[in-house]
């Protein structure tokens, strides 16, 4: 008995062994296999992914391809226009703001802009392996200095551009960027954004805090006439309505313009050759510590994958016009507009407005306008839609469409059914792709036709992706379960490090459960496998499909004079997913009113930007707080959805501060 116990755990240990890897045999031969299709410099010489995901037995690393040289502008642009001579093929439809507004942009213009502007960046200095921030619209002069920084090897920053300058400049000085590239200005929808003016306001900021930008290269995109005079080819043209409130700043001593540098750049510029672990970009997303992390990405692994995953579960085809709805600034802007799709040729749409301007049939009339057949968007903006019925959708044909995407949130069943049922009339699969700025790609995602679909679930791993649900203890859970999401292993596309702060990578990532990447996500497991995201479980929230952390919020709450303590909980809403609610507790002697309430939002939206302004604020004398100090969340998100069935209390120091919280409850949003 006791010798058959001993063979058969032999066994088993080497069968787990044989199959593991087999599995890696078969998942490096997979990658290696689509790698040929990429240019390389020079090919890699060590094995295809090699990588630590234990901190107990040392430093946590990924590396892919090491060896292999190649540059990813080179592979999205130069090797589709001379190699597989798309050098005519629409790479953009650019559908401006405001309809009419529109420039059709071939692979070949974008390359030759982009050169340009890869030699513009080199004159003003900026050298392989030095941060370039971007902080731009949706104009295809983004796509372009992006593209121009990863030509060069610069290492590109983009920054969203509906962030404050506080957070532009927070974001300029963690990564050290000599550089900005901005824009005079844009509408969303009727709104005027001044954006050079809060540009400015940034680099100002930074130079108080002792880091002077030494240069702000500014697009004119609203400026009119001028732009119209000084680039009569500009690849975004001037806005057709006036704009007699744009303010532009001008600082001669920083300020460059964009037209006149690049009026004299030559279209011709030698690729950096980079190595495969190679910064490529930093891409700022929330920390629970309230300090945004720098995710950094390097240049083989992220090329292969978010070319591999937009091929897959977009079923790509050449003939197909994609759109992604997504901005740049944020991932799924920088994998899913540019980098996925360029690197198969393909052709998108890029858009600049919003899903209801100039009415809420927008989308539907740019489907149709561009016969777009894969679609891809988050279910904030599908809920949005669904609240005006089926109607504005039905006022066009949408015959083109094949897939359905959607991405940045769960979709609730509901939406996932109008998705499918109005937009797609029933005939268009949806993909659920749950990914992270974190993870580079999509990593359980449905492949279009080949995955029975779920309303609601984002299925299962895509290739080489294996995820794992855990308990509180770290246990690995089978079968049908619900725990904490993490991944056992990397995929090339997996983020390398924090930009500057290896170790909160791995505090943040991998410390909790040593040997696996931990996604931050609760998830179901149910009795077919599918995966269900069930929202996070560390304190961030999810407010239209963008990440803030409750720390984040709370400090830009506290640093107002009037604040002495505030507790921010997310609490559902039915468009945005979630909304924030925030406790407020005044300093002594001053008075909860209208005007104050008024002062924290704006300086909320000043500290974070637009997309964190809380929609509900609430006078809090006293705060729920066990014995030890410690706020109690769990109840704060009770009072804010008024729920009165609060659980276990006894942990609380002094329970009246509940009634006076459910007293005082708002009821109405901002
Ligand atoms: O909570 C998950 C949610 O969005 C988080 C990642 O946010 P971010 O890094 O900003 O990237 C968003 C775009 C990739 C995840 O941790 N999330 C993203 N996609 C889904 C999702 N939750 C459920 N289902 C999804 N499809």
């Amino acid at each position: 008995m006791y010798k058959e116990t001993q063979v058969m755990t032999l066994l088993n240990k080497y069968v787990r062994i044989l199959k593991y890897n087999i599995l890696h045999l078969i998942l490096s031969e997979f990658w290696v296999d689509i790698a040929k299709e990429f240019f390389w410099k020079t090919k890699h010489t060590g094995q295809f992914l090699d990588y630590n995901f234990d901190v107990t037995k040392g430093e946590i690393f990924v590396k892919c391809m090491e060896g292999a040289t190649t540059n990813i502008c080179y592979n999205v642009l130069d090797r589709n226009v001379h190699e597989k001579k798309l050098g005519d093929k629409v790479a953009f439809y650019w559908e401006g703001n405001e309809p009419g507004d529109e420039k059709t942009v071939t692979y070949r213009e974008l390359l030759q802009e982009v050169c340009k502007f890869a030699n513009v960046l080199k004159l003003q200095g900026v050298k392989k392996g030095d941060r370039v921030s971007i902080y731009m619209p949706m104009v295809v002069e983004l796509v372009v200095a992006m593209l121009a920084c990863a030509r060069i090897g610069a290492v590109h920053s983009i920054v969203f551009a509906g962030f404050s300058a506080e957070s532009l400049c927070e974001r300029i000085i963690d990564s050290q960027c000599s550089l900005l590239v901005t824009a005079d200005g844009f509408y969303r929808g009727d709104k005027l954004i001044n954006l050079k003016v809060i540009a400015d306001e940034a680099l100002e900021k930074c130079r108080d805090k002792s880091f002077p930008v030494e240069r702000c290269i500014m697009l004119k995109h609203l400026s009119k006439e001028e732009q119209e005079a000084s680039s009569p080819g500009s690849l975004s043209p001037p806005a057709k309505r006036s704009c007699p409130d744009l303010q532009v700043p001008w600082n001669p001593e920083v300020d460059v313009c964009w037209h006149s540098l690049m009026e004299g750049a030559s279209d011709e510029c030698e690729p950096v050759w980079c190595e495969s672990e190679d910064p490529l970009f930093i891409l700022y997303t929330s920390g629970s510590t309230g300090k945004p992390k720098g995710v950094l990405h390097t240049v083989s692994g992220y090329m292969l994958y978010t070319a591999t995953t937009f091929k897959l579960v977009f079923d790509y085809h050449p003939d197909d016009v994609y759109w992604c709805t997504a901005d740049i600034g944020w991932i799924t802007g920088h994998s899913y507009i540019t980098y996925g799709p360029l690197a198969n040729g393909a052709t998108s749409v890029l858009f600049e407005g919003l899903p209801t301007y100039p009415d809420v049939s927008r989308m539907w009339e740019i489907v149709d306008k561009y016969h777009v057949s894969k679609f891809y968007t988050a279910p904030t903006a599908i809920r949005l839609l669904m609240k005006y019925g089926s109607e504005p959708v039905h006022k066009y044909k949408r015959s083109s469409l094949k897939i359905l995407g959607t991405v940045g949130e769960p979709i609730n069943p509901e939406a996932w059914q109008w998705y499918y049922n109005v937009v797609g009339d029933g005939r268009c699969p949806v993909v659920d792709t749950f990914w992270q700025t974190e993870t580079g790609g999509h990593v359980l995602t449905p492949l279009p036709a080949a995955t029975p679909l779920k309303p609601g679930s984002a299925t299962f791993p895509f290739f080489g992706v294996v995820p794992a649900i855990l308990n509180e203890s770290g246990e690995e859970l089978e079968g049908p379960n619900e725990g904490y999401l993490v991944f056992k292993q990397p995929w090339p596309g997996v983020m390398r490090t924090v930009f500057g702060n290896h170790q909160r990578f791995e505090t943040t990532y991998f410390k909790k459960f040593p040997g696996f990447y931990v996604t931050g996500d609760g998830c179901r497991r149910d009795k077919d496998g599918y995966y269900w995201i069930t929202g996070r479980i560390d304190d961030m929230l999810n407010v239209s499909g963008h990440l803030l952390s409750t720390a984040e919020v709370e400090s830009a709450l506290v640093e107002h004079e009037a604040v002495a303590e505030a507790a921010v909980v997310g609490t559902p809403h039915p468009v945005k997913g979630e909304s924030l609610y925030c406790f407020v507790t005044l300093t002594d002697g001053i008075d909860y009113t209208t005007t104050l309430e008024a002062e924290l939002r704006k300086q909320v939206r000043e500290k974070i930007g637009a997309i964190a302004t809380p929609d509900y604020i609430q006078n809090a004398p006293g705060l729920p707080k066990t014995r030890s100090g410690k706020i109690m969340r769990r109840l704060l998100r009770k009072i804010a959805s008024n729920q009165q069935d609060l659980g276990d209390v006894s942990t609380l120091a002094d329970s009246t501060v509940i009634e006076q919280l459910f007293e005082n409850r708002c009821c109405t949003a901002l």
